[in-house]
């Protein structure tokens, strides 16, 4: 049994309490930090439950990452073995709107966090990228060296943050960062109990689908017919949100075993989907009809994206386990419990 404790920003969120419900039933003392911006206490409650006899080793705390004093404190009160950030904002449309709010939120919350972690000599992190790092990609399998672009203030405050982890690194080589960039994180913990509860309309294809499916929405847009895909809908690699936990614990493990310095890996499954085959995973999973409507394409969107597995295959020792099938009846059985996420549809914002 590991007897190590992991500091989680962000973790009252979507990937945030999957990855800490893995961390607590693999033995590690987990640390949550969220300003709960985008999620809901009764998540960090749900993962306790679910953590059975382990369920002592987490505790929250409700702090903002920019909040230096109260990161501070959080620090004094503890040792951390390492940081997984996953804390920050993620909505593109919202960051085009409000660029100032995202750099703001994104830049000077990791900066915070990291200017805290090296106080207090804990310099392991393992942060959350994202496949949209990769733009429009002249190809696929996308490789952790192809080119990088932002295509939103969203996107280029991930780019951002890898590079400032860069420099970090470059500068004191006694850290060790993991950069994972995330494909398309779908499904929920198969128990039904967490999952993916976003603030407003959702937008992201699963969590839209899902409320069509319990009657929350009228129909699903479909952004674009007109690529050079299967079925001309755009094409993307979905990955069960339970492999994508699954995958920091091996990130937390290599940072242990090894003289990683600052590098990144994909976390997908290597197989690309369109929006139709998953509507239609969705719909046979749920026995619900998905109305669409057809409409143009969403600006910024890729025509094809997904993951080259091989380098965390090789180094991390990890691959993803389940398929679109599986990713759909987890959606669906969260969805059918949950129609309202955590909260109720008094509070729902529809
Ligand atoms: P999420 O919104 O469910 O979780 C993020 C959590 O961070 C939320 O609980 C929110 O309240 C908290 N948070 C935000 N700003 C904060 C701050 N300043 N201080 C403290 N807490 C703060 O999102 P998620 O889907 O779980 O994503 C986790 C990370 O993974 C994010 O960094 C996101 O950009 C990245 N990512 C997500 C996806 C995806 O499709 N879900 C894909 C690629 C990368
Ligand atoms: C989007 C973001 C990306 C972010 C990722 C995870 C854009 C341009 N890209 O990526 O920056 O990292 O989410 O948060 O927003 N679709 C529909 N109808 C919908 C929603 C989506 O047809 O209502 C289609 C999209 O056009 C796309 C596919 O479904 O082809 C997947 O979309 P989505 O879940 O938003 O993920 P990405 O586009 O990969």
């Amino acid at each position: 049994m590991i007897s190590k404790t992991v500091l989680v920003t962000g973790g009252a969120g979507y990937i945030g309490t999957h990855t800490v419900l893995h961390l607590l039933l693999a033995g590690f003392k987990t640390v949550v930090v969220d300003n709960l911006d985008n999620s809901s206490h009764l998540a960090i409650l749900r993962v306790k439950e679910l953590a059975g006899e382990f369920r002592n080793n987490l505790s929250f705390h409700n702090a903002d990452l920019r909040d230096r004093d109260a990161l501070e404190q959080i620090f004094v009160s503890t040792k951390f073995d390492a940081v997984i950030h996953f804390a920050g904002l993620k909505a593109v449309g919202e960051s085009v709107k409000k660029p100032l709010l995202y750099y703001n939120n994104n830049l000077t919350g990791t900066i915070t966090l990291l200017e805290v972690m090296a106080a207090h000599g804990c310099k392991k992190l393992v942060f959350s990228s994202s496949a949209t790092v990769y733009g429009w990609p002249k190809k696929v399998p996308c490789t952790e060296e192809f080119p990088l672009s932002a295509a939103n203030p969203y996107g280029r405050s991930k780019l951002i943050i890898e590079e400032i982890c860069r420099d970090v690194y470059n500068a004191e080589q006694d850290w060790k960062i993991i950069l994972l960039r995330y494909f398309n994180p779908v499904g929920a913990h198969p128990s039904g109990y967490i999952g993916e509860d976003p603030r407003g309309v959702p937008n992201n294809l699963m969590p839209f689908v899902q409320q069509v499916a319990v009657e929350r929405r009228p129909a699903l847009t479909i952004f674009g017919n007109d690529y050079n895909t299967i079925d001309g809908t755009g094409v993307r690699d979905y990955i069960h949100v339970v492999d994508l936990a699954d995958g920091h614990i091996a990130a937390l493990l290599k940072l242990d075993e090894s003289d990683i310095g600052c590098e990144v890996y994909n976390l997908g499954t290597g197989k690309g989907t369109s929006v139709l085959e998953m509507v239609k995973a969705f719909e046979l999973a749920s026995g619900k009809k998905i109305p669409l409507v057809m409409a143009g394409r969403r600006p910024g969107d890729a025509e094809i994206v997904y993951a080259s597995t091989e380098k965390a295959e090789r180094e991390l020792n990890w691959k993803a386990k389940y398929g679109i099938d599986e990713m759909c009846r987890d959606q669906w059985n969260w969805a059918s419990k949950n129609p309202y996420g955590y909260g109720s549809q008094k509070d729902s914002t529809d």
